[in-house]
């Protein structure tokens, strides 16, 4: 989503901005700006990719200086346009602002203005704010910051200069993700870390409500209140060469092939093979309110849902406790009834998805115990969280999630063993479960390597605009996944759902030549959703079916087989997922489109 980077130092802050703004572009957006302070305000901005500013700031002359602020815009409020696109700036005072995420009381702010006598030239809820700041400005622009924020409702990340003021970058945040980056003699800002780390690892995240003032020379924190507050320094960990293409044409690409390396290190440590146990730092010190939970729900958003409908599946199937998996954003709203022994676990890459936060917090105000499976070290999630579980699967830049889905489904399985071999899964049923689990990374290794066939098959149907993915048990969230990447990067339309639901209406799609992929691996359903593949060959669509080594049989029975290794069942979609990811990518670059930066969609969505 919305990108913010703000840079005070001694170098030019021009080329500085481009490249962070460059590095977050995989966040997704739709326009992009900057403002130098020079004197005075040097703002240039334009509508499409990064590089179209870069033209356009080639043919202007000036934005020289080493203080300034950039932005990528996803818009939420008023179109795609120029006018739209940050920094928004107040005349009067000379102030420009960037903000990320949405201000709720706008229009009233913007009556308000109005009256004032200010005029308004674009139709954001970010130009009200900078508006704001102008109005309130008594000589310091940390106080006018301040005494806005205190008058708005709603979330924001926000970089704030003022001609005034030259020496002075002003920042704060409340409910979208924001992180000082301190150098030797200067500061990054940026709300994304890898626009950071090409120049210092040493950073503090801003808390919400936190306002800092950052000068040349030192910082100082505070609240909207002004109340001084000290940030806890934090060293970060991303390395650049891990958001680094390397031999990949995309980092979606990129990352589905990285997913046995992610996965062993997702293990690495917290498996003790003999003993059937697993060990998780962050939850030991909840396992008692783990053994005795009477009711795990699981919240997340698109493909973190997805993981979770999985984490479901297998915390009932193995850990004998009642589990739900959840839309954060419908669990949120619906007045959920949270009972004693209510563990709540919110599952996201990024944490920062601002659904899943809001669901978290609603359900620890409601008295759950709050555990996260989280990507992102340190993101919001992760520290609202009473403890939890990091994927560790490294930065995750593709907006097409796929190393994370199989992160989450690991992580979620650990959970499982963990609370499993507490309540009553004997040491070997655990043993052979985790001997299971070590096997994933090298089967996934086998799946890559088939990537030919996989494009071959892809290639054959790429042209249909309607596909189908059906799956049955563990495999029918595999099936939501595989949809759902179909959709998101090659703009076919799909649909997944239980295989036994198609003939309660999505049967009627089918004609001749429709494409219906169908996650068929060995396991309790297997005869059944065999069943059904019949059911669609017999009104003339084409089954692909992700098959078990070894199944010769299917072969006859399907236009095309992809084989993945034999796998535990509960752990299969970590295996069945993958030829869905590579047929996904593999359709869209056939169709021609740019994978890592999907039209319309954004890598975290900070907005409810
Ligand atoms: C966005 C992304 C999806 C992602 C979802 C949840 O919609 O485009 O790829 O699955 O958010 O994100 P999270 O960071 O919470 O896992």
């Amino acid at each position: 989503m919305c990108g913010i980077v703000a840079y005070v130092g001694s170098k030019q802050a021009r080329p500085l901005l481009i490249e962070g703004l460059k590095r977050m572009e995989y966040r997704g957006y739709d326009s992009a700006g900057l403002a130098v302070l020079n004197g005075k305000l040097e703002v240039c901005r334009a509508v499409g990719r990064v590089a179209m500013l870069e033209e356009k700031l080639e043919d202007a002359p000036g934005f020289e200086g080493t203080l300034g602020l950039a932005h990528t815009r996803w818009a939420t409020h008023g179109g795609v346009t120029e006018a739209n696109a940050h920094p928004h700036r107040d005349d009067k005072v000379g102030i420009a602002l960037v903000h990320n995420g949405i201000i709720e009381n706008y229009a009233v702010l913007k009556t308000y203005l109005k009256e004032k006598g200010h005029q308004f030239h674009s139709e954001t809820d970010t130009e009200v704010l900078a508006m704001l700041i102008g109005e309130l400005y008594e000589g310091d622009l940390e106080h006018a910051v301040q005494a806005a924020l205190r008058e708005v409702t709603g979330a924001y990340a926000i970089a704030v200069i003022c001609e005034r003021e030259p020496d002075t970058l002003v920042c704060a945040r409340k409910g979208s993700p924001l992180m000082v980056g301190i150098g030797a003699g200067e500061y990054v800002v940026a709300s994304d870390p890898s626009a950071i780390v090409s120049h210092t690892t040493q950073a503090f995240p801003l808390d919400d409500y936190n306002v800092v003032k950052i000068t040349r020379t030192g910082f100082r924190s505070s609240t909207v209140e002004n109340v001084s507050v000290t940030p806890k320094i934090m060293q970060l960990e991303m390395d650049l060469e891990q958001i680094d293409l390397g031999r990949f044409q995309h980092f979606m690409q990129k990352e589905i092939f990285e997913q046995p390396a992610a996965l062993r290190n997702t293990l690495r440590g917290r498996l003790q093979r003999t003993e059937g146990k697993v060990v998780l730092g962050g939850l030991s010190a909840y396992a008692k309110e783990l053994v005795r939970a009477r009711r795990i729900v699981l919240a997340g958003q698109g493909t973190a849902l997805h993981a979770a409908m999985i984490g479901e599946y297998m915390l009932e199937d193995l850990a004998k406790v009642p589990a739900v998996a959840e839309y954060a954003s419908e669990f949120r709203y619906r007045n959920p009834i949270i009972e004693d022994g209510t563990v709540v676990i919110a599952v996201s890459q990024s944490g920062e998805t601002a659904d899943t936060l809001a669901a978290l917090n609603e359900a620890k105000d409601r008295g759950a115990l709050a555990l996260g499976v989280i990507n992102v070290v340190g993101s919001t999630i992760a520290r609202e969280t009473d403890a939890g579980v990091y994927l560790r699967v490294g930065p995750e830049v593709g907006v097409a999630s796929t190393k994370a889905f199989t992160g989450q489904v690991a992580v979620l399985a650990l959970i499982t063993l963990f609370m499993a071999r507490r309540r009553f899964m004997s040491t070997e049923a655990s043993t052979r479960l985790i001997d299971e689990m070590l096997a994933v990374p090298d089967k996934i290794e086998r799946i890559c390597e088939q990537d030919t066939h996989i494009r071959d098959v892809t290639a054959k149907y790429c042209d249909r605009e309607n596909w189908l993915f059906l799956g049955r048990g563990y495999n029918y969230p595999t099936a939501l996944e595989g949809a759902l990447k179909l959709k998101e990067i090659s703009y076919i339309h799909a649909e997944g759902m239980p295989a036994a639901e198609m003939k309660h209406g999505p049967i009627a799609l089918i004609n001749e030549g429709m494409p219906a992929v169908f996650i068929a691996n060995k396991g309790r359903q297997y005869e059944k959703v065999m069943s059904n593949i019949a059911e669609v060959r017999a009104r003339g669509g084409h089954v692909i079916a992700v098959a078990t080594e070894g199944d010769t049989e299917i072969k006859k029975q399907v236009e095309d087989v992809i084989y993945v290794p034999d796998v535990a069942e509960q752990l299969s979609p970590m295996l069945t997922v993958v030829p869905l990811q590579l047929m996904a990518y593999h359709a869209a670059v056939i169709r021609g489109h740019d994978v890592d930066k999907p039209r319309n969609l954004a890598k975290s969505v900070t907005v409810e």
